[in-house]
């Protein structure tokens, strides 16, 4: 046999875990894809209420097994969520080319008044992950609807606003995202903010690292990154009408983190009080291990990044708030 047509082990020392899907769509099937090749997981469950796509992705998922890992897929519904380490939910409307994140709340705020009861009901110590968008807002409903502590409901948040922001930084100093440390804080959407103030490369501020490489250093040039990070679903979207690959990178980067009980900072979106406002799900850096999400610190911000944050949060609560939440 050649080596491609083995099938390698779980590349994993990991206890053997089951992860579900319930929403198996762009983002849903590309994190299912994401996990498997990964080979973090035993088993993935995929739960639709559109069955044929579920089984057509199962199908599609299963020819690559032999060629990646043998991580087990197969399509489930909620009582399958039982043995569930972790519940991925992507189930909702996408937005479409120009509409914003929030237009999607009410909409997917009565999706998750039928998805989340279902896992609960099945699943009642698990970890629920949610990327369904407004994120933050649905991380919220999911907090009410489960009953769960805060820690074991985890948005995934500016997780990937903070990657996409260090891409981009990578990018205009001509260095690795990797050699970046810089976040994305507050809604996973348009009031998000970049954290500038905490932002270093090798340890050295970006004001240092630009005049320590003759780099152009300025507001503007600091203000087009961000745009460009804030508004690149908007981009993509308009392009090839959904995101997905970086998405479910973040889930997997997530999954990971739990899993391993890694105790890794993320910024992923939890229920709690943050600068002032009471009683929302947002992002700030937030430890995650096996046991969940946990809020240690709110980061130490300027003037300006405060008002930006505290402005980001009241418009989340003001949306949940919208909602009856
Ligand atoms: P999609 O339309 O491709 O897939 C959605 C899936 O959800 C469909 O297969 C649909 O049948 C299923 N679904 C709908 N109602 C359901 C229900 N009641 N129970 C179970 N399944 C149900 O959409 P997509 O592109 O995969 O996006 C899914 C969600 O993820 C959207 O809300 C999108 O905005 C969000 N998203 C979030 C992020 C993020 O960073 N958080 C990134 C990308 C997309
Ligand atoms: C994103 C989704 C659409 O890719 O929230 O940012």
């Amino acid at each position: 046999m050649s080596k491609s047509t083995q099938s390698p082990a779980l590349k994993t020392d990991l206890r053997p875990a089951t992860i579900a899907i319930v929403g198996v769509g762009s983002v849903g099937a590309t994190t299912a894809y994401t996990l498997q090749l990964s080979g973090m997981v035993a088993d993935i469950v995929l739960i639709d209420i559109n069955k044929d796509k579920a089984e057509g992705e199962f199908m599609d998922l299963n020819h690559a097994a032999p060629m990646t890992t043998e991580t087990q897929v197969r399509v489930g519904d909620y009582p399958d969520c039982a043995d569930a380490a972790i519940v991925i939910i992507t189930g909702g409307a996408n937005q479409k080319p120009g509409q914003t994140r929030m237009e999607l709340a009410a909409k997917n705020a009565k999706i998750m008044e039928e998805i989340i009861p279902n896992v609960v009901k099945y699943a009642p110590d698990t970890i629920l992950l949610i990327a369904t968008n407004p994120v933050d807002v649905l991380t919220y409903a999911s907090y009410k609807l489960s009953g769960f502590p805060a820690s074991r409901i985890i948005g995934s948040g500016t997780l990937l606003d903070s990657t996409r922001l260090r891409c981009n930084i990578g990018r205009y100093y001509g260095i690795s995202s990797d050699s970046v440390e810089a976040s994305i804080i507050g809604e996973h959407g348009d009031s998000e903010l970049a954290v500038w103030s905490r932002a270093t490369i090798a340890g050295m501020s970006l004001a240092e690292f630009s005049a320590a490489t003759q780099q152009k250093y300025n507001k503007e040039s600091l203000h087009k990154i961000f745009e460009h990070t804030r508004d690149a679903a908007y981009n993509i979207i308009k392009r090839k009408g959904y995101t997905a690959y970086g998405i479910a990178a973040a889930l997997t980067r997530i999954v990971e983190a739990i899993l391993r009980d890694e105790g890794s900072l993320l910024t992923v979106s939890i229920v709690g009080n943050y600068y002032g406002v009471k009683d929302v799900a947002l992002s700030v850096p937030t430890k995650v291990g096996r046991d969940g999400a946990h809020h240690i610190m709110d980061l130490i911000l300027n003037q300006d990044e405060t008002d930006r944050m505290k402005s980001s949060a009241k418009k989340i609560r003001s949306a949940c708030e919208s909602l009856g939440l």
